[in-house]
């Protein structure tokens, strides 16, 4: 039989310091942890929690640690989390002046000020609107000559600043994270990655009309599988078949985001929709 789950206040301690009344409690509800590995999942009513959930946790990394290390995603899923962090982050008392970033992708060929590049995205929704130090936050170039290279550089200075405190991730419909696509390896560091046809055809409503990249600069999955906290937003029927697959599964690179149920660390944010049918015992 289904049951929902409902969190208290205690339970939230340390994973919400927005005020209370951002958070309607009896929206709130837990997935037990079956099919998701060592993963909490919650799910939200609103599909706007999420990613003040996930707010919440940045902004406590950042009253935490001293120099916090962030890994970001970009994607659809992520706009509005950008709009909550920018304009909520000063009255948590929070600064980004100590923080390092890092984006988990970014497609190749495309010029750092084309509308389509992760670099306009990051820089336009987040960067520009937050008092984060630009040497601080680092994407991985996609117009670089030697793009090998450029991937392994970035590893080393993810290493080079201590590794990943907390990584956000959204999910592909094909399971993949960053633009890790099913059957890349689990081992993987940052590497250039082909984008499969179904990513090309999901991300085209991005492009309108101009060409999609066929490859990507991206994290490794072993890069991803490193940071110490990971928190996964998913949002919109659109995601409710990869989700379903992901709890029906087990951990295969078929499925990229499996991986997730292995690590020590991992929350998934998801709204109703998204969640629609997971089956909770
Ligand atoms: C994109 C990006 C990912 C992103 C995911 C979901 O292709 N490479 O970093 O998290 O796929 O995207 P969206 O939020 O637009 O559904």
């Amino acid at each position: 039989m289904n049951r929902e789950i409902v969190l208290t206040g205690n339970e939230l301690k340390g994973v919400m310091p927005l005020r209370s009344e951002t958070l309607p409690l009896a929206h709130l509800k837990s997935l037990e942890r079956k099919g998701f590995g060592n993963a909490s999942v919650f799910v939200f009513l609103n599909s706007y929690k999420p990613a003040e959930i996930a707010a919440g946790y940045l902004f406590n990394l950042m009253k935490e640690k001293k120099n916090p290390v962030v890994g970001l995603a970009t994607g659809g899923t992520f706009e509005y989390f950008y709009d909550y962090v920018s304009q909520n982050y000063k009255n948590n008392d929070c600064t980004f002046k100590n923080v390092s970033t890092f984006n988990l992708d970014e497609y190749v060929g495309i010029a750092k000020d084309n509308p389509n590049s992760y670099h306009h995205y990051i820089d336009s929704r987040f960067y520009s609107r937050i008092d984060i130090k630009r040497e601080n936050a680092f994407m991985p170039d996609g117009m670089a000559k030697d793009l090998q290279a450029e991937a392994d550089i970035y590893d080393k200075r993810i290493a080079s600043k201590g590794g990943i405190d907390l990584q956000f991730l959204g999910i592909g419909t094909n399971g993949h994270i960053g633009f890790n696509e099913p059957g890349t390896s689990f081992d993987s560091a940052t590497h250039v990655a082909k984008l499969s046809e179904s990513t090309v055809k999901d991300n085209s409503r991005f492009f309108k009309g101009s060409k999609v990249p066929e490859s990507a600069l991206t994290m490794g999955m072993s890069t991803i599988f490193s940071a110490k906290k990971i928190v996964v937003i998913a949002t919109g029927k659109q995601k409710n078949g990869i989700l379903r697959k992901i709890q029906g599964c087990g951990v295969t690179e078929e499925v990229p985001a499996t991986i997730l149920k292995m690590h020590h660390d991992v929350t998934f944010l998801l709204d109703s929709e998204a969640a629609h049918g997971l089956s909770v015992e």
